[in-house]
């Protein structure tokens, strides 16, 4: 066969194999076939190339460049018109029907009733103009209760029955946030002493028997106001308008003499709550007017300057918001609990 008729030959064959394909891949191969140049038809139909002379295999040369040329135009044009092909096989296939509802959007996660209570009450507070402060979890036998006016041996500790530091007598996890007291005072009185309004809600723990109302890991509200001239009326009033902004409504509260060692005089603060047993008096919280010793150990002279605190229990007061039975829910992780939130 000569050289011409057989390239025309491998240029029909090429051609019709490029119309068979069908996918980059088949392409890969029709074109390997045809273009190799160890062993690609095109290289072997050059090779006859040599058989001839002068002018016809100038000609013939020229005329096998055109073909090579228009051979792999047809391929870069098959190979564009798979990409779109595959394109547009994706754009089906990943599709989004944006007007599509989501799953995902009819279950989303929501917030805690613990911190959705925590929040209710820090917005009325930060109303109110007190400032809200986090403290430590792990805190000094000092700020828990040396500073708060219960030396070591005072019977006052009995009724917190604290985790101590294995080897650190002098560390413990706090069994209430009013180890924040005197570090916050010391704040404010660092340069002079300056009227304070804080609320520093937070975690504390206690080595209690657990039952339905006790935890040993739950959760106190507890604020305190410095001044000059603040008496228990500001007391009442703070409480209240912080238990109003929780409960959505007034809420009726009595103050029972109590004794904490860091107030003088000192209260527990009940309020009327109906569980669904009809209305109640519950105690819920302790409070009073600062004892002298802590306002001194502040920083701040008790003859200028009076203080009042109030420490709440944030698990408890959710509960009477909601009817909760059991302390043990909030940390149950139990679906069926949450979900009613
Ligand atoms: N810290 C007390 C407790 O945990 C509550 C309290 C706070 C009492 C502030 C008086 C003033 O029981």
């Amino acid at each position: 066969m000569d050289f011409k008729t057989h390239i025309q030959a491998v240029k029909k064959e090429c051609l019709l194999a490029l119309k068979k394909v069908d996918s980059v891949d088949s392409l890969k191969e029709v074109e390997q076939r045809f273009f190799s140049r160890k062993n690609g038809e095109l290289s072997k139909a050059m090779k006859l190339l040599k058989d001839e002379s002068g002018q016809a295999k100038q000609t013939l040369g020229q005329m096998a460049n055109d073909i090579k040329k228009e051979l792999e135009d047809a391929f870069a044009n098959k190979h564009d018109e798979l990409r779109r092909e595959q394109m547009a096989a994706i754009g089906e296939r990943e599709a989004i029907d944006v007007t599509q509802t989501l799953v995902t959007a009819q279950m989303p996660g929501h917030i805690h009733p613990l911190t959705q209570g925590l929040w209710e009450l820090e917005d009325v507070a930060r109303g109110m103009g007190f400032i809200v402060e986090d403290g430590p979890e792990l805190d000094s036998d000092f700020y828990v209760f040396e500073s708060l006016n219960i030396p070591a041996h005072h019977p006052a500790r009995d009724s917190q029955d604290t985790f101590y530091i294995k080897d650190h007598p002098n560390w413990c996890m706090r069994s209430h946030v009013s180890n924040m007291q005197v570090r916050l005072m010391r704040k404010y009185s660092e340069k002079g002493s300056k009227p304070v309004r804080a609320a520093y809600p937070g975690r504390v723990f206690r080595n209690e028997a657990i039952d339905a109302t006790h935890e040993h890991t739950f959760y106190q509200f507890e604020a305190l106001m410095v001044d000059r001239e603040i008496h228990i009326g500001h007391l009442v009033g703070v409480i209240k308008e912080l238990l109003k902004g929780l409960f959505g409504r007034e809420i009726e509260v009595r103050l029972r003499p109590s004794y904490f060692p860091f107030v003088e005089p000192g209260f527990e603060l009940d309020m009327k709550v109906d569980f669904g047993k009809g209305e109640q008096w519950v105690e819920m919280l302790g409070c009073g007017l600062m004892h002298p010793r802590v306002l001194e150990e502040g920083g701040y002279d008790p003859h200028e300057w009076q203080g009042l605190a109030f420490g709440m229990g944030l698990n408890r007061l959710v509960m009477a918001k909601y009817g909760i039975e059991d302390i043990r829910h909030f940390h149950s992780g139990d679906m069926r609990f949450l979900e009613q939130f």
